[in-house]
């Protein structure tokens, strides 16, 4: 996957080669620390990725690639909180205006979560975060949305 690739066809070799990666394997924990170490070879400027998951109502420190971060957050607290109890997208191009943001690494300045939603039901969100203002665009929603979707199928979450 070359480096520095346009962000589209960057995603486009992400979200291809996650899938081939998982393929034939459902294991939760596996999975999951692949595709963040996926991302955190492949995506450019960025200083944290990966998942927290459903525990009832917290999310928990899931597979990761960074700093040790923040164990538990509750539904509706942080960006990731926000973005579980919403079940979509955030983008937050600065994290100091964002009300309630949780600095897990000092260094963070920007954020993107998205949720993970299967068949209508909410296991987890993914999170990336960049210590330059407004490292995340629309572009990378998406890629991150399609990033999600080829990691969806290919795990077995009664088991995350
Ligand atoms: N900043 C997040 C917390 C998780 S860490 O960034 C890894 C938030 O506000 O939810």
């Amino acid at each position: 996957m070359p480096r520095g690739a346009e962000k589209p066809e960057l995603y486009r070799e992400l979200a291809a080669s996650v899938g081939a990666l998982l393929e034939g394997e459902p294991d939760p924990t596996a999975n999951l620390a692949n595709a963040a170490a996926l991302l955190g070879q492949f995506l450019e400027g960025i200083n944290w990725c990966g998942f927290y998951l459903v525990r009832g109502g917290d999310l928990v420190l899931g597979p990761f690639q960074g700093k040790p971060a923040c164990v538990r957050i509750a539904f509706g607290k942080g960006v990731c909180g926000t973005a579980a109890e919403r079940a979509e997208t955030l983008v937050v191009p600065d994290v100091h205006a964002f009300p309630g943001h949780i600095a897990c690494d000092e260094a963070s300045r920007s954020e993107i979560v998205v949720p993970i939603v299967v068949n209508g039901r909410l296991h987890g969100v993914l999170d990336v975060d960049a210590p330059t203002t407004g490292r995340f665009d629309e572009e990378d929603r998406k890629g991150l949305e399609a990033f999600v979707a080829a990691i969806v199928p290919r795990i077995d979450w009664r088991r995350a």
